[in-house]
């Protein structure tokens, strides 16, 4: 019952506050973010990729990132504009870096204003100029998913970016009743697809609410990816999952570099590197800036550890 009661504090602006304000909640966060500003992701990334810039190519152990700058469900056009100018100097940052498609970007759509009056034309065209940047500093873009409503919308504005940028990805939650059908036609374009279980509170009418049902979902939706020509991104820390998408890719002749997994930053850190010395291509999502609240809301809800931890530090400093 915890996991929709912090998926609803999430979206609340007087807990956000609190939970902001409050200096006990730094520690705990830092797990999950980065830091707040530009130079703590890339110093995260140069910890995790872990190698000089001027080493081209990825080696086996080394990581790779996707970067989140924190920030969804903007209220006007100027937040929006601040979004891709962050973004910009993200990846004129990473281009300086030199890391190529091992420190790619990943970015929510809500922050570049798809919520707004006109918001899939006013998303669309300030996210072109982010993944125009991308292509030319050597690196990808990804969308991440946000709640059902927008999946549409999200779905379309990756086509329009994928005639000219073609490998801009799109992520997709196996919870979504329509999920099977969009990896179908995501599988048959070729599209790079990072594939989740899904972060947010959705009705039942659009979603399963049973975990093993979404599981199910999700190694169906496995199966389509590898069997179809994607670019399969196996993101998820679930053991099970994990080896049910090796023996697929196995099954399916998907060698290195033809499919990788991705976690978050903060979770099964251990698990990241020994997939990747084990030769898998393992990208780590490194989420920062100071728009934090309602991200780490999701990965509380995630697990009732986390919660509990949060609120054993509560309780020790007050
Ligand atoms: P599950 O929640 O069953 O966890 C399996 C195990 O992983 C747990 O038992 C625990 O050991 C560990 N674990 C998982 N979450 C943890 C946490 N928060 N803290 C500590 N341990 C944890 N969602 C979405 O809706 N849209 C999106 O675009 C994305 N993007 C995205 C990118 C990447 C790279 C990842 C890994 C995940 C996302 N997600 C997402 C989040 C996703 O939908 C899902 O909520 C989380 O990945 C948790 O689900 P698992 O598949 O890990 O399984």
């Amino acid at each position: 019952m915890l996991g929709p009661a912090l998926l609803a504090a999430a979206r609340s602006d007087r807990l956000r506050r609190l939970v902001s304000a409050a200096p006990v909640t730094r520690p705990v966060v830092d797990r999950f973010v980065a830091g707040e500003s530009l130079d703590d992701a890339l110093a995260v990334t140069r910890r995790l990729t872990g190698q000089p810039p001027e080493r081209a190519g990825a080696a086996a152990g080394a990581l790779e990132v996707t970067l989140d700058h924190l920030g969804e469900q903007v209220t006007d056009r100027v937040q929006a504009l601040r979004t891709r100018d962050a973004c910009l100097a993200l990846v004129e940052a990473l281009a300086s870096e030199r890391l190529g498609e091992r420190a790619e970007v990943s970015v929510k759509l809500s922050a570049f204003g798809q919520a707004l009056p006109g918001g899939q034309d006013l998303a669309y065209r300030n996210v072109l100029p982010v993944v125009e940047a991308a292509t030319a500093a050597g690196t990808t873009v990804t969308l991440d998913m946000e709640d059902h409503t927008t999946v549409d919308s999200t779905l379309a504005i990756l086509r329009a970016l994928r005639e000219r940028f073609p490998r801009t990805g799109v992520a997709v939650q196996s919870y979504l009743f329509r999920t099977e059908e969009d990896c179908e036609s995501l599988a048959a374009s070729g599209a790079r697809v990072r594939l989740v279980k899904g972060a947010y509170r959705e009705p039942p009418s659009v979603a399963h609410q049973a975990r093993r049902a979404v599981d199910l979902a999700y190694v169906r939706c496995l199966r389509i990816l590898f069997c179809g020509a994607a670019y399969p991104m196996v993101a998820t820390h679930d053991p099970r999952l994990l080896a049910i998408a090796q023996e697929l890719a196995a099954r399916h002749g998907h060698a290195r570099g033809t499919f990788e997994f991705q976690m978050l930053h903060g979770v099964r850190a251990a698990e990241q590197r020994r997939l990747a010395d084990a030769g898998h291509r393992v990208r780590v999502y490194v989420p920062y800036g100071t728009d934090w609240y309602a991200y780490f809301m999701r990965r509380l809800a995630e697990r009732p550890a986390n919660l509990t931890f949060f609120a054993r530090s509560l309780l020790t400093r007050s």
